[in-house]
């Protein structure tokens, strides 16, 4: 059975100047969800946003809210973001494993792992799942999928399809494997997060992912609902 493909508007390609609108406009042209990139400059090489736009954006908005945390230490944050207006939390599985050696420095990029600590990554999801909110698993194009054990704990897995930290990079095609990996065995929801755009998009949905997250392709559509539906019919 296909399962519905949803947009999910990721809004650092936004203008800040005039978020309410472009927020009205994803509404308008059938995104599904906003997704929030936050970056910390040390678990990535770029710096966002943090809990005062959410906070801000939560009351102009019914769409459900994904915060992208990259960041290092995540649990730090998850009660700030979920009380900003979070519906879904997306940690990385980059930050409960040993770092492999070509990323363990300060600004050496991208981080990725071999494996993870499943105990302290399920305590994390938990933690979300008892706020009331989704936690989704976020895997970078380097690590492989390590994920097998917490699938069953896990709302959704977040398939990184460019090295995170910037938008408008190209999506690196080796990673639509792992979306097949994860769907053979998990019914929840596959977000593709990178370098989605009209030709993009089609591999992923076939792959099994059925979140498509965009910043630039959507952003700087003429035609937004088009775009959309683009996107949708997969
Ligand atoms: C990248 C972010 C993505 C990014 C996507 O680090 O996680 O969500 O905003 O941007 P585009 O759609 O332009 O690749
Ligand atoms: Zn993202």
């Amino acid at each position: 059975m296909r399962r519905d493909i949803l947009v999910s508007a990721s809004i650092l390609c936004a203008d800040f100047l005039q978020l309410d609108k472009e927020i009205k406009k994803s509404e308008a042209a059938g995104c599904d969800m906003l997704h929030v990139d936050v970056m910390d400059g040390h678990f990535v090489p770029n710096i966002t946003i943090g809990q005062v736009i959410i906070q801000a954006i939560r009351p102009i908005t019914k769409l459900p809210i994904e915060v992208h945390l990259m960041i290092e230490n995540p649990w730090l944050y998850i009660d700030s973001f979920i009380d900003a207006g979070a519906d879904v939390i997306s940690i990385h599985a980059e930050c409960y494993g040993q770092r492999r050696v070509s990323c363990l420095d300060l600004g050496k990029f991208p981080k990725e792992v071999d494996s993870i600590n499943l105990e302290k990554a399920k305590a994390d999801i938990l933690k979300i799942k008892q706020m009331g909110k989704k936690a989704f698993m976020a895997v970078n194009p380097g690590t492989p999928m390590c994920l097998d054990r917490l699938l069953k704990d896990l709302d959704g897995v977040l398939i990184m399809s460019v090295n995170p930290g910037f938008v408008k990079q190209k999506f690196i095609p080796e990673v639509l494997s792992k979306v097949q990996e994860v769907r053979k065995k998990f019914s929840g929801d596959i977000v593709i997060d990178g370098g989605i755009n009209a030709v993009t998009a089609k591999p992923a949905v076939k792959a099994g992912a059925n979140i498509l997250v965009t910043a630039s392709y959507f952003f700087s559509a003429v035609d937004p609902q088009g775009a959309v539906k683009v996107l949708k019919e997969g």
